[in-house]
């Protein structure tokens, strides 16, 4: 995911929150040190005033992701990043307390119109920790067949062309073209990517090329996924307050 996908996300959430009566604070840690921000996360998690935490990704270069992600602890980790959270997943037993919000929105959206998640062939393509990975988890507890393309996938058409569901998170507009998948297949654009059009005019476009192609449905960008992972994140935050408060 790219920057562009990170401030739609936080325009998108300071909404949310605001609506709902949510203190959101943001804070950028430009300038900050890896061990700095770290220590500013941590002071954070222990602080009784904040219920939840969330670090919005991609991190400044040369971060440890892994490291920073390690300063929240689970309860207030509502984007589900943090090991211990990431990690319950791979043990449904597991009570796990957040998934992360983009991923189960992907959940959320096939659920909602009613699309056979047992059984179903899904292409996820994009490996990343915020959506492709929890994301194969989740369908795996659902019952589907996920298959994870990224980067070094050879020949990724021969893929997105067998599955019935095509989730693209992978922030590069156009990367999905129409001949790339069949009449039937539902497609989940979760890519967000700010392009210019001939005239010089800005838009944010997803991931996939292939509006108005008859028989694939698609979720659109803006309006598809984001408002969904955004009303996630604030039942997230929601669940973590009345736990602490609890
Ligand atoms: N940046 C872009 N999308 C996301 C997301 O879903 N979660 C986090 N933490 N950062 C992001």
């Amino acid at each position: 995911m790219d920057n562009e996908a990170g401030e739609s996300y936080l325009k998108s959430k300071r909404r949310a929150a605001d609506a709902l009566g949510i203190v959101l604070r943001h804070e950028s840690p430009m300038g900050l040190s890896e061990a700095d921000a770290i220590a500013f996360i941590a002071k954070l998690d222990a602080s009784p005033d904040v219920d939840a935490i969330l670090v919005q990704l991609p991190l400044p270069q040369g971060y440890d992701g892994s490291k920073v992600l390690a300063a929240i602890s689970p309860a207030k980790d509502v984007d589900g990043l943090c090991a211990a959270n990431a990690g319950a997943l791979l043990a449904p037993s597991v009570a796990h307390k957040f998934a992360p919000c983009t991923a189960e929105a992907c959940i959320e959206i096939l659920k909602s119109v009613d699309c056979e998640l047992r059984g179903a062939n899904i292409c996820v393509v994009g490996a990343s920790r915020v959506v492709g990975l929890p994301l194969a988890l989740l369908l795996i507890q659902e019952g589907a067949t996920p298959t994870i393309c990224h980067i070094h996938t050879k020949d990724l058409e021969n893929h997105t062309r067998r599955a019935d569901i095509v989730v693209v998170a992978v922030g590069r507009a156009g990367l999905i073209r129409p001949e790339m998948v069949e009449p039937g297949t539902i497609v989940v654009d979760v890519g967000i990517n700010r392009v210019t059009d001939d005239q010089g005019r800005t838009k944010l476009v997803g991931d996939a090329a292939i509006n108005n192609i008859p028989g694939v449905r698609i979720t659109p960008v803006p309006g598809g996924v984001g408002p969904v992972t955004t009303a996630l994140l604030m039942k997230h935050v929601v669940v973590a307050a009345e736990s602490s408060a609890a």
